[in-house]
This record gives C-alpha cells, structure tokens and sequence, in this order.
C-alpha cells in the first residue's frame, strides 16, 4: 500500500511510428485491425489498453476508470505504421496473402494499408532456413547494414511526420544460438558487425539500431536477439525501455492459465502432451528443425518455472512435458492445438484434462502487438529503461534481470502490470489484504 510519488510523464502528443520488422500475418493483422478500429468497423478485443479498467483505492471507493483514461497512451488514432521484410509485397497484398482477415474487411482499409511498403530487410538464410525473398539490403558489412537500419528510421520518421518510434520485431523465428563473446560487450559486438560477426543475428542489428536511435523494442519471437548483455547495457545507456520474447498466445496461454489453479489447490501434474497443426508461414519456418528449437525452448520452460517441482517434488518431480508443431497447410493461420494433461489427486488418484483450442494465432497476437507498443512509448516517456518486467504478461519467455527467474503465472503478471501503472502514477498499490473492510 506503499504510495509512491507520481512520475512525470510527458504528453502522447503527436504521432507514434510502430516499425515492424517483419511484415507477416502478425504484423499485417494489427496494422489492417487498427485501420479497421480507427474506421469504427470492429472493436479491439484482446487488447487491455483499449478495453481494460484499472481499480484505484478501496474497492468501496468506486474509481475503475479504463487504463486508457488512467495514463496517457497514444491512441489508435495517432499510430502509423512502417516495416522490414524480405518479399515486396505492401501491407495490403501481405494481408491478402496471409488470409487472417476477411477480404471484404481488407478491402474497407486497402488504400492506408496500401502505401505501407515493405523497406529492404537485413536478411541471413542461415537464421531462417525455409524462406529467401529478393527485397534484401546487400550492403557489404552488417556494420553497413545497420546504419542503413537508422537511415531507414530516420526516412520514414520523417516522412510520416512521427513524434516519437517504436519497434516490434514480428518477423520470423531465428534459429536456436547461445549468446556468444561478441554478443557480451557493445565494444565487442559493434567490432563484430564491422567484421561480419557470423554470431549476429539480423534481429538484433534491427535492435541495435533502434536503441542506438533511442527507441524502445519488443521481441514478439522466441529467438536471441536483445537479451544478450551488449544491448542490454546499450538499451540502459541510452534510457530506452525494452521488453520480450515471444508472444504468449494460444496453447502456452493456456497453459498459464491452467498451470496455476492446479499448483494453488496442490494437484499433481504427471504428464503435459501438447501438440498443434499450423499451416501459415510461421508454421513453415518453425518445420525446420533449428528454428523449431528456439520455439520449444521457450514453451517448455514455462511449466517448470510455475509448477517449481523443486519446491513441490511430491506433484511434480516426474512431469513429462512435451510440445510438438506440426506444418499442416491447409488450416492456414488457424490453428488447432490439443493438450493431454494427467493430473492426480487425494491418494494419487489419477484423472485427465483435455483441451482442443481452435484458435486463430494472429487474431490472438494483433492485441498484444498493440498494448506492448503503447506501452512501451508510456514507458518511454515515463523515464523508465532497460528490462521491463511489468510487461511479462505478454510474453512466453519474459525477460528478467540476470540471475532472476521470471514469473509466468498470467495472474501475478497481470497484478504486476497493474501494480506498475498504480505506481507511475502515484496511487496505492493493491495487495488484495483487505483487513481494512473489517477494522
Ligand atoms: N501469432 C502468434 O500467435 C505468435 C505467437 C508467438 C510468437 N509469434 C512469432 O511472431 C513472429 C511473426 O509471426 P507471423 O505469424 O506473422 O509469421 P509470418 O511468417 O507470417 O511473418 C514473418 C515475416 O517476417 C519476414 N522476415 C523474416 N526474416 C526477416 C528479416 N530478417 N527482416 C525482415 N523480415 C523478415 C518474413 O518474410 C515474413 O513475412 C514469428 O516469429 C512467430 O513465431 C507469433
């Protein structure tokens, strides 16, 4: 109940340029929803700063207001929008391409999404195996490459008239790398990018160019890219806020909705068996092997940080945790994900649970794009840098400062993000004690 000073914040005048590296369903998904929300022809769900409240003070107080109304976010209407990517098509044609959005929709938003056009990608196939396009930067070194980034920022800042930038890598999943000794120090990764560092990846020249420029990023994939202490101290050095990885979506969604309620009534977990049909292009990428590795990476640990078997070995010690994708082309960007759960009970008694969620994966990811953006720019403009923990719920492998493990249970990770804009803005956090109703 600690009330701590209000931080200044300063205004959401003007417009806030969202780039995206990577045009994709992801990205075409929100950039076409957000036209749509501006036109009045659909609504944000999924999305807690357009249609979440926040509750200040006691809960007989009566004070809810939206968090849109409680902290100063750009709004839908101030967003324009930019980005990277290997093929040529603009945001309409990628749109069309990914079929997530219905045609006669996309036709409604055409002419906005149609003048945003795809700039040169920096582009390695060794980091993404199953697709090669031709709109790829050829610059000599990723040094080049990377200056070229800024430039590109610049341009198109200029050109839209932006106040301020945000980037959000929504490009393809990288395969699996360990951050190596170029990746340790700026000095040592800038002199790497200056000899064609085999060890850096195009993801994290976009995010070095960013924070170099002073803009705040968010990796919305599982791959390495700014968690690697170089930029980390660079994003601190230059006061901008960073946050990822991997948007936590469909089946690890679920898993964080679930994982917790069996933990808090102390039921035991024997086995988890998840498996999922995808037919987009993501899908695509992740059927390589290296790239799969990345993905997997991110979805197993979230299990083990929730259910923490070192501390409960009785439920869970034994848990056998697996997670497959399967590319399967023609359910497109629906995909369906099953997940087999043996639980146990009084005495072991053993039951199951069954889920089969038809979900859409960029129908569940556009909301995110949107809430990490906005409030990254609040962040920004709040003073606040580096990791932001606060922002965990939106991801699958959240980041966390060195040697602390994250939190993946949605509920802690929702009161934190809450607790966090209480803070900035000087009210009482929320501890949920209550012990006052009944003095
Ligand atoms: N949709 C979800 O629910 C969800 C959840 C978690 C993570 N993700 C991740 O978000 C990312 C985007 O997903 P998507 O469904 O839009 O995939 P997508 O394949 O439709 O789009 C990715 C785009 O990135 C482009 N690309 C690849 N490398 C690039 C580079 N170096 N520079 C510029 N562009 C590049 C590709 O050409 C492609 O157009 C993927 O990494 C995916 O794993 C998605």
């Amino acid at each position: 109940m600690s009330r701590t000073a209000n931080r200044s914040i300063a205004p959401a005048k003007g417009k806030l340029g969202i780039l995206m590296p990577g045009m994709g369903a992801v990205a075409t998904t929100f950039m076409a929803g957000i036209e749509a929300v501006k036109k009045g022809l659909g609504e944000p769900v999924g999305s807690l700063t357009q249609l979440g409240t926040i509750r200040l003070g006691k809960r007989t107080d009566n004070r809810t207001p939206y968090i849109r109304d409680f902290v100063p976010l750009a709004t839908p209407n101030q967003l324009v929008f930019g980005g990277w990517d290997i093929f040529e098509d603009n945001a309409y044609e990628a749109a069309a391409h990914a079929r997530v959005l219905q045609p006669e929709l996309l036709s409604k938003v055409k002419p906005a999404l149609q003048k945003i056009k795809p700039m040169k990608a920096v582009f390695d196939k060794n980091y993404v195996k199953r697709i090669d396009g031709p709109n790829v930067k050829t610059h000599k070194t990723l040094a080049a490459k990377a200056e070229a980034v800024m430039e590109d920022m610049k341009n198109f800042q200029k050109a839209n008239k932006a106040d301020r930038l945000a980037m959000i890598w929504c490009g393809s999943t990288e395969v699996f790398h360990k951050p190596a000794a170029v990746h340790q120090t700026l000095a040592a990764f800038e002199k790497g990018l200056a000899k064609n560092a085999p060890e850096i990846a195009p993801s994290q020249i976009y995010a070095y160019a960013a924070l170099k420029m002073g803009v705040p990023f968010a990796n919305g994939a599982p791959n390495l890219t700014h968690d690697i202490p170089a930029l980390l101290d660079l994003a601190r050095d230059r006061e901008v806020p960073v946050c990822g990885k991997d948007f936590k979506t469909g089946q690890t969604f679920m898993k964080t909705l679930l994982a917790p309620g069996l933990k808090a009534r102390m039921l035991g977990c024997k086995g988890w068996y998840s498996t999922n049909i995808l037919g987009n292009r993501d899908g695509e990428v992740l059927d390589d092997p290296g790239s799969f590795k990345t993905k997997e990476e991110t979805k197993l640990s979230v299990l083990d940080q929730i259910l923490q078997p070192n501390l409960y070995p009785q439920l869970y010690k034994d848990l056998y945790h697996t997670v497959r994708i399967n590319y399967y082309p023609p359910r497109g960007d629906e995909k369906e994900g099953w997940d087999n759960i043996d639980i146990f009970g009084w005495l072991g008694y053993p039951m199951q649970i069954k889920i089969d969620f038809l979900c859409r994966d960029s129908i569940l990811a556009a909301p995110l794009v949107l809430d990490l953006v906005l409030f990254l720019d609040l962040a920004h403009r709040a003073g606040m840098k580096g990791i932001q923990e606060w922002l965990s719920f939106y991801f699958k492998a959240p980041m966390t400062a060195p040697g602390l493990y994250p939190e993946h249970d949605v509920f802690i990770q929702l009161m934190k993000l809450k607790n966090t804009l209480r803070w900035m803005r000087g009210e009482d956090l929320i501890t949920h004690l209550g012990l006052e109703y009944y003095d």
